[in-house]
Order: C-alpha cells, then structure tokens, then sequence
C-alpha cells in the first residue's frame, strides 16, 4: 500500500533545508580541518594542513551560528515543538517497545539530539580560535568540546536519517524537499502572520 505525503510547513522546509546544507558542510569541512591538523583520533590523509579549509569551515559555522541555526531553534520549539521530545513522553520509551507510537516517540527523541548536539556544536565553535591548529595547540578543553559535539551530532545526524525513514518512508523525505505549497502558506502572508503573532503575544 502506498503512504500519502504529508504536508510540511514553508517555513520548516526551507529552514530545515539551509540548516541541513549547513550542517553537512560544517561536518565535512570540520573534518578535513581535523583531518588536516591533528588525526590524533584516526583519519583519512586527504589533504594538507591548509588556512583556506579554516576559512571555509568558519564561513559555514558563521552563517549557521548567526543566521539559520536561531531561526531554526525558534521555529523548532515554538511552532514544531509536537516533533521534539516532550518531558512527559521520557518516560514511555521504555515501555511498549516495537509500536509505531514508541518508534514515533524515537523519532522525536532524536530531532531533539539532533539540535542539541548542533547547538553544542556551534557555540563550541565560538570559542575556538583559527591560530590553535595551525599554531599546535591541540589541547585547549573548547577544542575536545568542539570534537565531541561533531561526533555526536554525525551519530544524532544519521540516526535521523534512519528515523525518518522507519516512521514515514521515502513519502516522508519528499515531503520535506517538495517545492509545492498551500495559497494559505504562501510567504507573502507571513509578515502579517508575524505581526499577530507578536501581538498576541503581547497581550
Ligand atoms: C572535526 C570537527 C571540527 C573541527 C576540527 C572544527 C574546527 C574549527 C576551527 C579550527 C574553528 C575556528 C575557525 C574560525 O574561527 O574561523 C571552528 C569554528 C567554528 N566551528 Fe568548527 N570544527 C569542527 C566541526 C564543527 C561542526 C560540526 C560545526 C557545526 C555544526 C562547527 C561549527 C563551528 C562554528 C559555529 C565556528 C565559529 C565560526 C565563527 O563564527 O567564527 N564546527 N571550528
Ligand atoms: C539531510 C538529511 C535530512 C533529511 C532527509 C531530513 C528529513 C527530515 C524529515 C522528513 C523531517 C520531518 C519529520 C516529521 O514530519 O515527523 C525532519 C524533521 C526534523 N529534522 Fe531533519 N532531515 C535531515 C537533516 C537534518 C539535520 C542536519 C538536522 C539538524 C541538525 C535535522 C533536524 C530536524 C529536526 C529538529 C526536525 C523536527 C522539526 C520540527 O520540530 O518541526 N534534520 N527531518
């Protein structure tokens, strides 16, 4: 039987789509950085210790720690809140193991680590300095941070892949990369969305 796509909000998809983009590219590049500099942990060899990947990586980190990853935390925990894991539903991980409901509450669980370990990930990256690896200092406590959030956010990454996939399928990753949406969507109404929203919240 086929599943029906869902319908995603504008908002979210073209949020989650830079942020995705963003967080893939400060995965790789950091990784050619660590790869590059230090390699103390295992590695690949692939390139030379170069300031350009620095550069680039910092570029990435940038656009995501001052522009896409607040507006994505904001949309998260305000409007997609029912897909992050409530305090309530902890504790029913561990019971009725294997339902669609337990899977779903999996799924929850891990969009929320998934922000987390980007969130640890970026303001980790706000304390690195560009000089350390070049310089070889390797052993600042920021910089085992920074690594440790890379790991658990390319861990959390491909777990939510695997997630979405369980719970919704190949419907369910079209629905998040579909260019089509509702007149009622539409992004010239959400100024006007963002104004009663404030007031509202105002009163
Ligand atoms: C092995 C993994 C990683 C290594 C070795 C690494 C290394 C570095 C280095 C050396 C800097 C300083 C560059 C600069 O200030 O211009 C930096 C900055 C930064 N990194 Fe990473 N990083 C890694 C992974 C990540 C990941 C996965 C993210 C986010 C998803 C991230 C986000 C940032 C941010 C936000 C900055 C600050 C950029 C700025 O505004 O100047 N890093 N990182
Ligand atoms: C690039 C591959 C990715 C794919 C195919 C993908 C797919 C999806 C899909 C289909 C959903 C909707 C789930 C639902 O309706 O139940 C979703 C939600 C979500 N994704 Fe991803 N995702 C990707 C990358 C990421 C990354 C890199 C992050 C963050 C680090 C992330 C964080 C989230 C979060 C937090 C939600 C819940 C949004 C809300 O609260 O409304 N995703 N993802």
């Amino acid at each position: 039987m086929s599943r029906q796509i869902p319908y995603q909000p504008l908002l979210l998809r073209i949020l989650h789509s830079i942020n995705g983009f963003l967080v893939i590219g400060a995965l790789v590049t950091g990784f050619l950085v660590y790869d590059s500099y230090d390699g103390r942990f295992g590695g690949l060899g692939l390139t030379k210790e170069n300031r350009t990947l620095i550069d680039i990586h910092g570029t990435f980190g940038f656009f995501l720690f001052f522009v896409i990853l607040p507006l994505f935390l904001a949309y998260c925990l305000i409007k997609g809140k029912k897909r992050l894991i409530q305090l309530n539903q902890i504790k029913d991980l561990t019971k009725q193991i294997n339902q669609p409901k337990w899977w779903y509450n999996v799924h929850r669980f891990v969009n929320t680590l998934a922000l987390v370990s980007v969130s640890l990930a970026a303001i980790s990256g706000k304390f690195q300095s560009e000089d350390w690896l070049p310089n070889k200092e390797l052993n600042h406590l920021a910089y085992y941070v920074h690594l440790l959030a890379w790991l658990l956010l390319l861990i959390s990454v491909l777990i939510h892949g695997l997630m979405v996939a369980k719970v919704g399928g190949i419907p369910l990753i079209i629905s998040m990369y579909n260019i089509k949406y509702k007149p009622e969507d539409s992004p010239h109404l959400w100024w006007g969305n963002l104004k009663v929203w404030l007031e509202n919240l105002r009163r």
